[in-house]
């Protein structure tokens, strides 16, 4: 479990992740918001369904990928929450990775 380090004065701000609310903080990428919110996975490995996390948290290992605001395969840890985004999450890459 993740959790902040200490009281943080940014602003919150709110995404939909499948369809259920989560509050961020703005600035948050998408993949810090999900650990520190506390969803279970972010994905699912394209052979198996087994679950999968952001590891590297830095653009490398795309572990984190994920649809946003319907654009699928971003890398979720680098790509910062805004208010109103929808995100959804996928198994696997879906199609070509750009
Ligand atoms: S967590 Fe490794 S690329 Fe996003």
């Amino acid at each position: 479990m993740f959790r902040r380090l200490r009281d943080d004065p940014r602003a919150a701000v709110t995404i939909e992740l499948d369809g259920e609310t989560l509050t961020a903080l703005e600035g948050d990428t998408v993949a810090a918001a999900m650990l520190t919110a506390g969803v279970g996975h972010t994905g699912a490995t394209p052979v198996g369904g087994k679950a999968r996390l952001p590891y590297c948290m830095m653009g490398v290992c795309f572990d984190c990928l994920m649809e946003i605001d319907g654009v699928p395969n971003r890398q979720a840890c680098l790509v910062r929450v805004r208010d109103g985004m929808k995100v959804r999450r996928q198994s696997g890459a879906i199609g070509p990775v750009e």
